[in-house]
């Protein structure tokens, strides 16, 4: 019984991003109890999931080829008597639960974010409904598709997360939107706006960094609007959870993403200066610098108010590098207000950015507006927005060469004895160095800074405390 059921082995393939990390993580763990092994290709796999994104066009559309290449692998397998289950998690399984069925009849799962916890319910379901085909009688609709909201979190039925890769973890504490950008779906495929609670988020900060983790970064769609409810019955904001995992022995460094600025509150900027273990490196998307366009996205701010808690957050933590997302292109985006975001940019000097065409997406109400932007204007600008974007990059990584940082490495690099880590403002570093430093927080001389990277050296080969 134990040796078949170790012989089992599932593929995730993630899009998307970091909480669909978070996720996969979270359903390897509860397929593990039922003997899943992680595969390192679908080839080797008995079950491959694909945990889809659909944010953009782009990114749903590449889910439909990739179920092509699975339907023809499960054919072949089926040829020579075996079988491959087919699932489809994430946002494209929320939005688009039953037409990847209709498109794609050789699915046997579509799970929702919010369901993956029965995971083991669909697999029976699925198992079930074969061996009534096998033994040569119909079933009424081939998959099994659950796609609901339940009303009881997912986070009460997950077992202990396992998913800490070179002594960095992430840590789901949001989830969900209440925002309605105009251009966005994550309101409609990840549902309402929820904050785990603060114990149950510090319960398992403590088993991470026990189990080897001295970095986390708290994940949520928009972290900051995080309000988790804590044991003597307040209510604890991002600021206040900060500073309570802080003080967890052995946690050398703390990150959050992703925030929206109208949820950067004066405690929050205030911990960005009296936590010393909080990065200072802060990613806050702006999507554009122009007034009109967004207030016509819905974000609910202006240019002014993003400038003002720049300063204010400088102010707190001179050293902060910032980072953002933009969208070019979105209706009604003129020249001029193009120019308003080329400015804020400049203003900035972000150490980073992701930047996007705007994509049309269903059902969202920036679809049916008026003034669509031709996609070969949305090209132009997003070419010199990167070029941009792409300078100032430069810039700040040149500011910090000659410097001395405490540098996380993380995997090896891809020449012969390199290594690749992290510097505190998230930038990447490439040194010559031991494999056995992975996983480690080493001091680091800065060289040479370059577009997306730093060369380093590496002036202390044992462990620093932070
Ligand atoms: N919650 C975060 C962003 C989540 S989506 C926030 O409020 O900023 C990640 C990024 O994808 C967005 O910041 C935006 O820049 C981009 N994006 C979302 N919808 C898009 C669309 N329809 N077209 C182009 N880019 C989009
Ligand atoms: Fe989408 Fe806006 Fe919510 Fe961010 S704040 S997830 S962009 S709706
Ligand atoms: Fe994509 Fe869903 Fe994340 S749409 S960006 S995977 S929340």
């Amino acid at each position: 019984m134990t040796t078949e059921k170790a012989r089992k082995h599932v593929f995730i393939r993630t899009y998307g991003c970091q909480m669909n990390v978070y996720d996969s993580d979270r359903m390897a763990d509860v397929l593990r109890p039922l003997g899943y092994a992680l595969a390192p290709t679908p080839e080797q796999a008995d079950l491959v999931v694909l945990n889809t994104c659909h944010i953009r066009e782009h990114a749903s559309e590449k889910i439909y080829s990739e179920l092509g290449r699975l339907r023809d692998a499960k054919d072949e397998r089926r040829a020579e008597g075996r079988d491959l289950t087919i699932a489809v998690a994430g946002c494209v399984a929320q939005a688009e639960g039953g037409e990847i069925m209709k498109r794609q009849p050789a699915v046997d799962i579509v799970v929702g974010p919010q369901a993956y916890h029965r995971l083991p319910q669909l697999l029976a379901e699925v198992e079930r409904k074969t061996a009534i085909v096998k033994a040569g009688k119909r079933v009424p609709g081939a998959g099994v598709l659950d796609t609901e909201f339940p009303a009881e979190s997912k986070f009460d039925h997950m077992p202990s997360p396992q998913g800490i890769r070179a002594g960095s973890a992430f840590l789901s504490i949001q989830e969900g939107c209440d925002k309605f950008c105009t251009f966005c779906v994550v309101p409609y495929t990840r549902g309402a706006e929820y904050s785990r609670p603060a114990a149950s988020v510090l319960a398992e900060a403590r088993q991470l960094v026990a189990a080897g983790a001295i970095e986390i970064t708290l994940l949520g769609q928009n972290v900051n609007a995080y309000h988790g409810e804590a044991a003597d019955g307040s209510t604890w904001s991002l600021a206040r959870l900060i500073r309570e995992i802080a003080e967890i022995d052995g946690l050398a460094r703390l990150r959050y993403m992703t925030s929206h600025p109208r949820d950067m509150d004066d405690e929050l900027i205030a911990a960005h200066g009296s936590v010393p273990s909080l990065m200072p490196y802060l990613h806050l998307p702006v999507q554009s610098g122009s007034d009109r366009i967004l207030a016509a996205m819905n974000r609910g701010h202006g240019r002014d108010l993003f400038l003002g808690l720049v300063d204010r957050l400088r102010t707190a933590r001179p050293d902060l590098a910032l980072s953002s997302d933009f969208i070019v292109g979105f209706p009604g985006e003129s020249d001029a207000d193009f120019d308003d975001t080329m400015r804020l940019i400049e203003q900035v000097g972000f150490a980073g950015a992701y930047s996007f065409r705007y994509s049309r997406r269903p059902g969202t109400p920036g679809s049916a507006m008026e003034g669509q932007v031709p996609e070969n204007v949305k090209v132009a600008r997003l070419t010199a927005l990167q070029a941009l974007l792409g300078r100032t990059a430069h810039t700040f990584n040149v500011s910090k060469a000659g410097t001395t940082v405490p540098v996380l490495f993380y995997e090896n690099g891809r020449k012969p004895g390199q290594i690749i880590g992290k510097t505190p403002w998230l930038q990447s570093v490439y040194a010559l160095g031991s494999p056995r430093l992975i996983g480690r927080i080493v001091e680091t001389r800065l060289l040479e800074g370059y577009a997306n990277s730093l060369s380093g050296e590496i002036v202390l080969q044992h462990e620093v405390a932070a």
